[in-house]
This record gives structure tokens, C-alpha cells and sequence, in this order.
């Protein structure tokens, strides 16, 4: 989907934009029911791929807010659907050039009391202190999203500020959220989006957002597309030092099937990707 140019001013003033319509009704009902089946298989646990986001992912309790990375692994109609074309060019008009890469990711806010996700930057979770590169990540809203239901939350024009400090949620380091630190911006200036199902909402790897808790009686789905320009070598190697010591059980996870039953299925993914970033 190509985009206006006032969108496109708007993303790169606020840090995000709104995408009213971006697909249709007949495909998220499609999507929907394949990340209610993924969910509810908790696909790609044992790699590492589904894990709780904001608690401490054991297998024995129940997920706070669990996550799904790279879903189409698993329910391979993903990479043909009209939102990865569209959202893929709606980000070359973002970026202002084509992306060179991309991953899916998929997060649950079950019904009932739920936690807010953390304000955080993106930009944040990146782990190599030589490198930058720019990254939009492009929203999907399964369902109609309400503040009630855990919608999204925005800190306009943080895009054009730095990365600020952050710290592992509840200084936690078995828990994979990061957090911006208290004091380093001002929540009264937010913008809360609250919006209806098939609508997508752009924003930037450095844009500073948070979502709601879901105190709803309906679990909230979104589907999350990102896609990068490629690496650009730092002037100044920056470091992350939030980023030092986590010790998720997701990694460890990912790190006995990497090691072990998964090696031959992780190389041939590897591979896979590296041919579809060239021919795709
Ligand atoms: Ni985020």
C-alpha cells in the first residue's frame, strides 16, 4: 500500500501514524483464527520462539502476556497474505527506501486483569553496540482495540530524541521486557490509540510506546510486522547495559534446540531467510 505524503510527514513529526483500514475485514477474521490456533498451541515454545513477555515464562504458569516471534514458521499462509505486501510497502514509503529485512511477531493480552506493557523503545532491545539501523514496526489490530482492551500509547516526537535508559522490568533479569526508566519522559504527554479491528498503527524503532492492560473479557491479538533498512556502522559504539545480563528462559530454550533436536531445522531457516532477504 503506497501512502500519502501527509502520512508519511506525520510518521516522521510524531513517530507513528495511523493506517485506517489497512486490512480488510475478511483478512484479519483469516488472521485471527490463525493466531488463536497458534496461541493456543503455544507454538514454537520449545525453540524459544513463544515465551511470556512480562513474566517469567515457566512452563507451570500460566503466561502474563505470551509472545509468538517469527509465526510464520509455523503457520506458513503467512508469508503470502495481503497485510505482509502491503505493510512491506507502506514501509519502503516510510523508510524512504525498500526495507532489507523483516521478522513477525504476535502478542496475546488474555482477558482479566493483565499488566500494561512497559513504555519502551525498540531501538532498546538491540544488542550490537557498533551498529544502527532504522526499523518501522507496522501494527495490526484482530479485533476492535479499546482502553478498556490494551490499546496502544504514543509519546509523539520521541522519535527525534535519543535512545533513552532503560531497565529490565522489576530489575528482573530472567523477565525479557525492557522498561524506560521513570523521570526520563513525561507521560502527560502520551496519545492514547484506541482503534477498530483491521487498522494498523506505523511507528518507529526509536518512537517511545506502551500498550495497556486488557481488563476486557476478550483476549487482544495483534500481529506485528518489522522491517529494517540495512546496518549503518556507529560513529561511537553505544552501550546497552540493560541489555548485559539477561538470563530469560526463553534463551536458554532457544539454546538446547539450537544445540540439540533443532540444529538442522534452525540451519535450514537461517538459510531460508538469507535467500528470501535476496530474492524477496
Ligand atoms: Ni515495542
Amino acid at each position: 500500500m503506497d501512502l500519502d505524503a501527509e502520512t508519511v510527514r506525520n510518521y516522521r513529526k510524531d513517530g507513528f501514524v495511523l493506517l485506517p483500514g489497512f486490512a480488510s475485514p475478511e483478512e484479519v477474521t483469516a488472521l485471527r483464527k490463525t493466531f488463536v490456533d497458534l496461541f493456543a498451541r503455544r507454538a514454537g515454545r520449545k525453540e524459544g520462539c513463544e515465551f511470556d513477555m512480562l513474566g517469567h515464562d515457566e512452563d507451570d504458569e500460566a503466561p502474563v502476556q505470551p509472545q509468538i516471534l517469527d509465526p510464520a514458521y509455523y503457520a506458513s499462509e503467512l508469508r503470502r497474505t495481503p497485510f505482509l505486501a502491503n505493510a512491506k510497502s507502506a514501509a519502503a514509503s516510510l523508510l524512504g527506501a525498500p526495507p532489507s529485512s523483516t521478522f513477525g511477531h504476535a502478542i496475546l493480552k488474555p482477558p482479566g486483569a493483565g499488566v500494561p506493557t512497559p513504555w519502551h523503545q525498540d531501538e532498546a532491545y538491540h544488542r550490537d553496540p557498533n551498529s544502527e539501523f532504522e526499523q518501522v514496526s507496522i501494527w495490526l489490530a484482530l479485533q476492535d482495540v479499546t482502553t478498556q482492551s490494551g490499546c496502544l500509547y504514543y509519546l509523539p516526537g520521541s522519535n527525534r530524541g535519543p535512545v533513552l535508559q532503560h531497565h529490565r522490568v522489576g530489575d528482573d533479569p530472567k523477565v525479557h521486557s525492557l522498561e524506560c526508566m521513570p523521570g526520563e519522559f513525561d507521560e502527560r504527554d502520551a496519545v492514547a490509540c484506541p482503534v477498530p479491528a483491521g487498522t494498523a498503527i506505523a511507528h518507529s524503532g526509536r518512537t517511545l510506546h506502551a500498550a495497556g492492560a486488557n481488563t476486557s473479557n476478550e483476549s487482544r491479538y495483534a500481529y506485528v510486522l518489522a522491517f529494517q533498512l540495512p546496518a549503518t556502522r556507529r560513529a561511537e559504539p553505544v552501550a546497552f547495559p540493560w541489555n548485559h545480563d539477561v538470563q530469560t528462559a526463553r534463551i536458554e530454550r532457544q539454546r538446547r534446540w539450537r544445540h540439540g533436536s533443532g540444529l538442522v531445522v534452525d540451519i535450514n531457516r537461517r538459510i531460508g531467510n538469507r535467500v528470501r532477504r535476496v530474492t524477496s
